[in-house]
């Protein structure tokens, strides 16, 4: 795997992004209700794998439910999991491996979800061979359909770019931090750019079935901020949560 180290300093260093308690004003969605839809796409399962967890934003929830296993290259996003769920006296199993090798047998687990963490991969269709491979039942991949050179609105443009450009520079200002700097670095090392078809198809040429293709749920876990800003500003990226069964 090509320029491993590089990409892991990279998300080592957005571990405040990715935190449990950051999640609302990160993701300005709330984890709770992230980890609902999760769990009811995979009611008849007990041990899970989390691929690319962070710093366990889902897994933590999800925990409450299911025996948890929660996999990373980043050692400082597992190290950030390990304070949350201490303090949550969450049961959290954590694995500090890479997506494209995962440290367990086949069908070690009765679901394996990812989510956001399917596009920063090098190799994603080999990691989807991986995170089928070790699943028994279901599948469960949460991305959005983030085309690059997808044409931007007048909306967008006027009003949605200044605005975020606004906001990077007060999140800059207000937390010394500056994660888009890291996301745009990491941006030239990926070769393929994923897509909810992409994705399927990959799934599917490993005889998975898929169940669900689902847009709608970014309303149910947004906050209202967040509906309030997609609104203004025109950015509402499609995001998907695709599912499928082992066969
Ligand atoms: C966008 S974040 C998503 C984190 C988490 N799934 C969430 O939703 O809060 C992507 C995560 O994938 C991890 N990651 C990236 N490349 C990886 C790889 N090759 N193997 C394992 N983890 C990787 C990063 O360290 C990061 O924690």
């Amino acid at each position: 795997m090509t320029n491993t180290k590089q990409l892991r300093e990279h998300w080592d260093k957005l571990v405040p992004e990715y935190d449990l308690n950051n999640h609302r004003k990160w993701f300005w969605s709330s984890p709770y209700a992230w980890a609902d839809e999760i769990a009811r796409r995979i009611t008849d399962c007990k041990k899970v794998l989390d691929v690319g967890c962070g710093a366990g934003a889902l897994s933590i929830p999800l925990a409450r439910e299911f025996d948890l296993y929660s996999l990373d290259f980043s050692l400082d996003m597992l190290t950030q999991l390990k304070t949350r769920k201490d303090e949550l006296g969450a049961d959290v199993e954590m694995i500090n491996a890479d997506a494209h090798k995962i440290p367990f047998k086949d069908e070690s687990f009765d679901a394996v979800i990812c989510r956001f963490a399917i596009w920063p991969l090098s190799n994603p269709e080999y990691a989807i061979e991986e995170i089928v491979r070790a699943s028994k039942k279901k599948i469960v991949i949460i991305e959005g359909d983030w085309s690059r050179d997808e044409k931007r609105t007048l909306r967008q443009k006027v009003i949605g770019k200044p605005f975020y450009a606004i906001y990077d520079s007060y999140y800059k200002l207000a937390t010394g931090r500056d994660p888009k700097k890291h996301f745009k670095e990491m941006k030239k090392y990926h070769q393929i750019s994923t897509s909810c078809e992409k994705i399927k198809e990959w799934l599917e040429n490993l005889g998975v079935i898929i169940t669900e293709v689902d847009y709608s749920f970014k309303d149910r876990v947004s906050t209202k901020k967040s509906k309030f800003l997609q609104a203004i500003t025109g950015f509402n990226e499609p995001m998907f949560i695709l599912s499928g069964d082992k066969t």
